[in-house]
């Protein structure tokens, strides 16, 4: 079995918060009449291979792709596409995109240990942003609902995918928000600039993050010249602003996600949780399921 090794503690804690949530959804869709017509579909769409083989170390929070290593002494974990072809009651569809195309022949054999699954599942070794992107736009939302789940490793979410999962109005995503990295994007002095600048604009959606995240340090340089442009983010800072951010195209986000820290008590994600669905009932319900898996 090729090996996808990553993360820690923290793994098993997001995937926990996953394999709580989705029974909850779908039991929604297949006990409640008005919802019973729904097709519903879970969305992984960085999907890994199905399988987490941990090393009990912590994530590497430069966000590169982890090697891979031939040893059998590491524990192992079923990955999220496992844990949703195990959730009861099932979904109908599944949806697996993965860039690696090593990984995405690894996820075939998904259909071989899910054999009841087989004919649900549908893997594309792809671009999560721009395969769905495309495949929100082409479904009929008038009969289809999904959970979304989006887990990257860094900042590869674009902002764009993220409104076009919003303007579906249908479907209900879960998000791990690059924290770690996001931080040591922002240097201590002076905004970045150049490709580190288009990646978080790319990730947030707008520049407002500059002003947001940098102040006046009220000292002059060392010319004496201008006043010198000093960092005033904290985690909890940035943590609110993507939760603002969401809030702006979401009609129900959860305001306190939750942070996956390293074994230094480092914050290296943030967990959030949003609901396209305008309906005030859908949304109730949608918060106040995903407001306790986050604190249970
Ligand atoms: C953190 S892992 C996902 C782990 C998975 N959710 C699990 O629990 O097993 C992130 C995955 O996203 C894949 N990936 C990175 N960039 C991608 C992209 N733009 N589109 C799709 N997949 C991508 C990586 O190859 C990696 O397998």
């Amino acid at each position: 079995m090729l090996k996808h090794q990553f993360g820690g503690d923290w793994t098993e804690e997001k995937l926990s918060r996953v394999k709580k949530y989705l029974p909850a959804y779908t039991t929604i869709f297949k006990s409640n009449e008005k919802a019973r017509h729904y097709t519903t579909t879970y969305v992984d769409a960085f999907a890994g291979t199905g399988y987490v083989h941990l090393d009990k170390k912590d994530a590497d929070e430069t966000c590169l792709i982890p090697e891979l290593l031939e040893q059998d002494t590491q524990d192992f974990l079923k990955g999220s596409a496992a844990v949703a072809l195990e959730t009861e009651p099932a979904f109908d569809r599944f949806l697996f995109i993965e860039k690696d195309m090593s990984y995405a022949e690894e996820l075939n054999r998904l259909k071989e240990i899910y054999p009841q699954r087989r004919n649900r599942i549908t893997i594309v070794n792809g671009d999560a942003n721009d395969y769905l992107k495309i495949w929100c736009q082409a479904t009929d939302w008038t009969m289809n609902r999904a959970v979304v789940f989006l887990d990257p490793y860094g900042m590869q979410v674009e902002w764009s995918l993220l409104e076009t999962i919003a303007d579906t109005r249908a479907i209900d995503l879960w998000i791990l928000f690059p924290l770690g990295a996001a931080m040591r994007f922002l240097q201590r002095k002076e905004p970045p600039q150049g490709i580190l600048r288009e990646i978080l604009t790319r990730m947030l959606g707008t520049e407002q993050w500059i002003d947001a995240f940098y102040k006046d340090s009220g000292q002059m340089n060392l010319l004496g010249e201008d006043e010198e442009i000093i960092r005033a983010a904290d985690f909890k800072k940035i943590a609110s602003f993507f939760v603002e951010r969401l809030e702006t195209i979401f009609p129900g986000v959860v305001k306190n996600p939750l942070q996956l820290k390293n074994t230094k008590n480092v914050p290296l994600y943030l967990l959030c949780f949003a609901t396209a669905n305008p309906k005030r009932s859908v949304i109730g319900a949608a918060l106040r399921i995903s407001e306790y898996v986050l604190r249970s």
